[in-house]
């Protein structure tokens, strides 16, 4: 019974990759799919891989119009392994992009919506089959339960996704402060709320830093150098630029900026702002234009950030390109 069961979804499964397979243009699957008992998966498919290349250089190159072609990679690479919890991830990636710059778009349709639906169900997918509890893709599923609950006028979700969310903070807080916080930068200046996710931009610079920085006059001197001999990995991954992040402080200090001015201290943002110059992959960094307006604005823009949907960065054109994007 047990085995026969398992010969018809198999083959079920089969013929669904086989008709996704001719709709979407990958090339099909030569012999049925292994139970996922006996396939310990560790090696990736060769078209998980080629889609990954794709994915990345889309992301770095910030060329959010390409979006759909990753996307098309990326899902016919997940049609044929969705055990690929690499795979489920960048699918999530692509639709949690999609919808963050969709300001981008020259019309917005409320459609849009769904992509963070689908990338709360990749995020989740991802999660069934991590090997590691992954704190990054934990983080961003934290984060799209809570833009679901905003959807859909649901409470219980947007808490459940920040009671998640704090898991991940415990588990990896230089990451995850910064994505928990990021969202609670759209709550009301007022809020219990946007004052927590604004507490938590500046753990992050004091953990990084393994210092306490004045935040009247906040300065990276001493970050930066405690930086050039931090031995954690982790720290070291979530605090400076990388081969993933390559303007991860630049994008980092001018949402945090934003975050400072909305608070009301637009004098200090600025000095927020400032200390994105000093990251040493500045010079190359695509979004100069957007930072000193940002500073010369500062005292404006206390007034516009506290409006209802107000333009800051976690809205913009940029909400992740300020630190993806390699250079333009
Ligand atoms: C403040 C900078 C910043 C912003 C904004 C940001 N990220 Fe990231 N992102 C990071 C850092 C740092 C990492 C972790 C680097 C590491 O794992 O070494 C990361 C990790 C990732 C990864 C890596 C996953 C993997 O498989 O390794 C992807 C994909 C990604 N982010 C996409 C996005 C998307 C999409 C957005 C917008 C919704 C976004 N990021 C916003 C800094 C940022």
């Amino acid at each position: 019974m047990m085995g026969q069961s398992l010969t018809t979804s198999r083959r079920t499964a089969s013929i669904f990759l086989t008709i996704s397979c001719a709709v979407l243009g990958c090339a099909p699957r030569v012999g049925t799919p292994s139970p996922v008992a006996a396939s310990p998966a560790v090696a990736r498919i060769p078209a998980a891989i080629l889609a990954d290349s794709l994915f990345w250089r889309t992301l770095h190159a910030g060329a959010y119009d390409s979006i759909p072609r990753a996307m098309v990679a990326m899902k016919a690479a997940y049609l044929q392994d969705p055990a690929d919890a690499q795979t489920a991830a960048h699918v999530a990636f692509l639709h949690a992009w999609r919808i963050a710059e969709r300001a981008r778009l020259q019309r917005t349709s409320p459609a849009i919506t769904d992509e963070a639906i689908l990338a709360r169900r990749y995020y989740d997918q991802s999660i069934a089959h991590e090997r590691v509890y992954d704190a990054r893709i934990h983080g961003f599923d934290a984060v799209f339960r809570m833009v679901e609950g905003d959807i859909h006028h649901d409470p219980a979700l947007w808490a459940e996704g920040l009671r998640v969310g704090r898991e991940a903070i415990v588990a990896w807080p230089e990451f995850n402060w910064f994505t928990i916080g990021y969202v609670l930068s759209t709550s009301p200046d007022t809020s219990v709320l946007f004052r927590e996710g604004l507490e938590m931009q500046w753990k992050t610079v004091n953990s990084c830093g393994r210092t306490t920085v004045d935040r009247s006059n906040p300065t990276a001197e001493a970050a930066l150098a405690a930086l050039r001999t931090e031995a954690d990995p982790l720290r070291m991954r979530a605090c400076t630029n990388t081969w993933i992040a390559p303007h991860n402080m630049e994008g980092f200090f001018l949402n945090m900026g934003d975050m400072v001015v909305k608070s009301g201290d637009w004098r200090a943002a600025q000095k927020v702002y400032a200390l994105a110059k000093g990251a040493e992959a500045y010079p190359s960094w695509p979004f100069h234009d957007i930072l000193s307006d940002r500073i010369r604005d500062a005292e404006r823009n206390v007034g516009e950030f506290r409006k209802e949907n107000a333009p800051l960065m976690f809205r913009s054109s940029f909400s992740c390109s300020a630190c993806h994007q390699a250079a333009r």
